[in-house]
């Protein structure tokens, strides 16, 4: 039997896809481009407008490109509109929820047998959902995801994840830190923790399970484990102690992601983000006292409800101060059942999509800076693979350095550095990216 799989959304979707290719590889199935596959899987997300949007076409597609195939969907538009995706895609027979991953492989080994049947696999769990351990019976690539809860309990006024993905539930640590230990042992050098908070990591949990800052410190120690990194932070939930872990931890990354989103109070406050920003900037300013290299990244939106250009402005101020080496950024759309889907004094799309070009021309300026400071510098580079811009040439390679900055580099012969630590020379800055040459041999 042969499968494939899509994947739209965030990086907890991506760590989803990988497991299940993972556990279909396990039992017996093989990879496959989608007109040949036995079942295809679209994993996806509903976080904003536009990939939900992109999930139906791909679903009409499939249908022209491989109409024999078992399709299911999973992910966030899956726990949404669930069991109403018979009625306009009968081809779709799997619909899953974000915990119903452990179970798809066997569900689809029991549609691939049954024709008339269709499986709906919705409910929540009560607590995080452990899967079956699958990492450690193949080769792994030097970089892995680690997921260590599922949900979110925040309610931000515009966000359906706490609707898709259902309440906080932390994952045993003992669980998080075997798994860290297989892949490591299987040849894993950097990993990162997913969640959709990962600062209130185990509050859910009370007493019995350990926090944020000491799961951070546990992973660090495992032998042999070069490279952590951890995402995505609230502000409001950031405490002192893991701005410590960034001091004390060899193997922490100086890199943070911490969504901003916007940087006027009176915005914030109708986000229901539960923080201010000079709260923020006091943030921003104990990271970089405690890591003065730190690399930060954030995600900002444009067009809240009722946002004015004075507004806006205090957003842009705010990237200034902050200095974001890079952002993901966003016009506000609305998402069904949020708070923020019923505020009155919607912004239109023009002012939207005016502010957003405004505000992603400051970043490349952002951007520019953060790699300009890299010009002459030696950074060690992860490498991830062969540079694919570069038709094959073995002697070019693509990595990253500590605080995550993408770095091109020449090899010296032609050994495959995947996976190895080089220590590279950055001689050239480009728009999102650097270019470099390996300063010594890497052995
Ligand atoms: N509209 C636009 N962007 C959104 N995000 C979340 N919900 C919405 C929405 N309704 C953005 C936020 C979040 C990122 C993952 O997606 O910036 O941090
Ligand atoms: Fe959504 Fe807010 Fe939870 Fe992030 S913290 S997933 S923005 S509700």
């Amino acid at each position: 039997m042969k499968y494939h799989i899509k994947t739209f959304g965030c990086q907890m979707n991506v760590c989803d896809s990988d497991w299940l290719a993972q556990a279909l590889y396990i039992r017996g199935w093989e990879p496959a481009a989608e007109e040949e596959a036995d079942a295809i899987l679209v994993n996806t997300c509903s976080v904003r407008e536009k990939p939900e949007q992109k999930v139906y076409s791909q679903l009409g597609r499939l249908k022209r490109s491989n109409p024999g195939a078992v399709v299911g969907v999973g992910g966030c538009v899956a726990q949404q509109v669930g069991e109403r995706f018979w009625e306009r895609f009968p081809h779709v027979r799997l619909v899953f929820g974000p915990d119903a991953v452990p179970s798809v492989p066997e569900s689809l080994e029991r549609l691939a047998a049954d024709p008339g049947l269709r499986i709906s696999l919705l409910d929540f769990c009560g607590s995080y959902p452990e899967r079956e351990r699958v990492w450690s019976l193949t080769q792994q690539p030097a970089q892995r995801f680690v997921t260590i809860m599922q949900g979110c309990d925040n309610f931000c006024a515009y966000c359906i994840v706490p609707f898709t993905r259902g309440r906080q539930r932390s994952r045993d640590s003992s669980e998080v830190l075997r798994e860290c230990q297989e892949l490591v042992g299987s040849g894993v050098r950097e990993i990162t923790l997913l969640g959709q908070n990962v600062n209130s990591y185990g509050r859910d949990r009370g007493e019995e399970e350990i926090g944020f800052a000491d799961l951070l410190e546990r992973v660090c120690s495992i032998p042999g484990l070069m490279r952590v990194r951890f995402t995505t932070s609230h502000p409001k939930d950031l405490d002192g102690e893991v701005i410590d872990a960034f001091a004390r931890l060899e193997a922490l990354c100086p890199a943070l992601h911490l969504p901003l989103q916007a940087g006027s109070d009176r915005i914030l406050q109708r986000m229901g983000r539960k923080y201010t920003r000079q709260g923020y900037f006091r943030l921003v300013e104990e990271l970089r006292a405690a890591r003065p290299d730190i690399v930060l990244s954030t995600d900002l939106m444009v067009g809240f409800p009722s946002e004015t250009e004075e507004d806006f402005q205090q957003t842009l101020d705010a990237m200034q101060r902050s200095g974001f080496d890079s952002s993901f950024s966003f016009k506000y759309s609305d998402r069904p059942g949020t708070r923020a889907a019923n505020m009155p004094d919607k912004v239109g799309e023009a002012v939207k999509a005016d502010r957003l070009e405004r505000l992603q021309a400051l970043q490349e300026e952002l951007t520019a800076r953060s790699l300009g400071s890299l010009q002459g510098e030696t950074v060690t580079v992860l490498v991830e693979g062969a540079d694919s811009r570069n038709n094959g040439s073995p002697a070019s390679w693509r990595g990253r350095e500590p605080g995550g900055r993408v770095v091109n580099f020449s090899g010296t012969d032609n050994r495959d550095l995947t996976g190895s630590l080089v220590p590279v020379r950055v001689r050239e800055v480009k728009k999102h990216s650097v270019y470099g040459e390996v300063v010594n041999e890497p052995w």
